[in-house]
């Protein structure tokens, strides 16, 4: 059958509001013909943005907020927001040293802000909630970068507009390097054979339009979608060369979260976590990675005949199982490629006895009024949840500020997943302004894959997780919050003032 065909029939049977899943294998009696017809778009790869300053030692770029329209199916146009151009931004990157200034242009209607995830940047230019642009407004960031070589992320973070922002396209990577990546026997040619993979899923409505809504279950368990996009293509390919290709994957969607693994069962081996590199590979046959996690992996496509295709397999938390990509082995190396290092970084692993501090915090979902969830109250936008989705019993409140932490010093930060027998819910903790590291889950150490450099971490149902960071360079208010964008939203967000005096 053919994808156009199956979409047109669609309409035409199945009356429902958004267009029927299409692509996603269901665990159980998927079509998986139907998707083996895709695959044809090649993989679009987010064009490098151009650094306009002439000095090394500076790095200076322009971003322009903007509307936009694509076909994400054929014959179908969807209203879309992207960075300089219709769906997603360009990759900016720097080195570490380097002095960033971003003139950042906010056409949209509407406001926004422009927040990098994962960097530790001065407050003031953190681009969280408290640094908004007005519609038709600027804003020109000026910060130097201090921590190593990671892919990190930009993305809005405007109060209650961040999850619909998000899904419009709002979505960027921001790359670090150093002398460290520079020196690494491992594939680092951006679009040749380090690539990033975005992964989205999505929601589209009949007229091909994102399908946003936020009804009681969406804010609950998240907008989940029934499409995958990967860096904005449904069912792209990308061509690889015989050999060793490095992947660098942000969990892009808003509340996803995805076991990513490759249909022929095979191993790959992680090199980074969201922060940075890990000490050595990690060898894994799946990558678990929640919303805004990031994670560098290496694939070894050297077995592969020329011309043969591998499937990228991406289950999300509700059962589905997308054929996400696939990539196609197309030309051998001249070279063969070096064997991956055997040690990549030497982490400072922060000793748990540094900590002058424990704070505890509690993610919860509140029954309002009888210990039920009430299923009235979805009036549109943020009406829904004040009050219901917390942490530590307070609902966000940008004139209040949660915690206040000495500057120089190193905490542990406890975060318990309280969960009821009516609310199981996945939460995560996403700290701005530092890196923090896994110390451990419900007592026990974290897995290898988690072993580095983390801004992100999941927390189960019930589970208990400590992290520890240190909070250096910079005073002011960051945030907190879960990284489900529509627990965000509303309101599971807190925010802590770092000061150089107690005050
Ligand atoms: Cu990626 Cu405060 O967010
Ligand atoms: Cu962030
Ligand atoms: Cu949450």
């Amino acid at each position: 059958m053919k994808r156009r065909a199956f979409i047109r029939g669609g309409f035409a049977t199945l009356g429902l509001t958004t267009l029927a899943a299409y692509g996603v294998l269901q665990k159980t009696g998927f079509c998986y013909a139907g998707a083996a017809d895709g695959f044809t778009t090649p993989l679009p790869v987010p064009p490098l943005l151009e650094n306009l300053s002439a000095d090394s030692g500076t790095a200076s770029f322009a971003l322009r907020v903007q509307r936009g329209k694509r076909n994400f199916f054929q014959g179908l146009s969807t209203s879309t927001m992207g960075y300089n151009g219709d769906y997603l931004g360009p990759t900016i990157k720097v080195r570490n040293g380097q002095q960033v200034r971003v003139k950042v242009n906010n056409t949209l209607d509407e406001q926004t802000t422009v927040h990098w995830h994962g960097l530790h940047v001065p407050a003031e230019w953190d681009g969280g909630p408290r640094q908004t642009i007005k519609a038709g407004g600027d804003w020109n960031p000026a910060f130097s970068i201090k921590q190593p070589a990671a892919t990190l992320w930009y993305h809005p973070h405007a109060m209650g507009l961040t999850g619909e922002q998000v899904y419009q396209g709002l979505a960027g990577l921001f790359i670090i390097e150093d002398e460290i990546s520079d020196s690494l026997e491992i594939p680092k040619t951006y679009g040749v054979d380090d690539f990033p993979l975005v992964i989205q899923d999505r929601r589209f409505q009949r007229d091909g339009g994102f399908a946003y809504a936020r009804s009681m279950m969406d804010i609950m368990h998240g907008v989940l979608g029934n499409y995958l996009l990967v860096n904005g293509a449904l069912w792209p390919n990308l061509a690889v060369p015989q050999g060793k290709v490095r992947l660098r994957i942000l969990n892009g969607s808003n509340s996803s979260i995805y076991n990513i693994a490759f249909a022929d069962g095979r191993e790959f081996y992680q090199i980074a976590t969201d922060g940075g590199f890990q000490e050595q590979p990690v060898t894994l046959n799946s990558l678990f990675l929640s919303a805004g996690e990031r994670a560098e992996i290496i694939v070894d496509f050297k077995d592969n005949p020329l011309q043969s295709k591998t499937s990228l397999l991406v289950d999300q938390q509700n059962g589905y199982r997308f054929e996400a990509m696939q990539f196609t082995v197309v030309h051998p190396l001249t070279e063969p490629s070096a064997e991956l290092p055997k040690t990549l970084v030497n982490i400072d692993w922060i000793p748990e006895k540094e900590s002058v501090n424990t704070r505890y915090f509690t993610m919860e979902t509140m029954s309002m009024g009888g210990g039920r969830m009430g299923m009235m109250g979805m009036r549109g936008r943020g009406t829904m949840g004040r009050g219901r989705l917390t942490i530590n019993g307070k609902n966000m409140d940008i004139n209040r500020i949660d915690e206040e932490v000495q500057l120089d010093s190193t905490e542990i930060w406890e975060i318990n997943n309280r969960s009821t027998m009516m609310m199981n819910l996945p939460h995560s903790m996403h700290l701005h302004d530092v890196q923090f590291q896994i110390l451990d889950r419900d007592g026990t150490p974290p897995p290898p894959h988690e072993r580095g450099r983390k801004d992100t971490v999941l927390i189960q149902p019930g589970e208990t997780v400590r992290v520890i960071s240190r909070f250096e360079d910079y005073t002011g208010v960051y945030m907190y919050h879960c990284h489900l964008l529509e627990h965000e939203d509303n309101g599971m967000m807190g925010q802590f003032k770092v000061v150089s005096q107690k005050t």
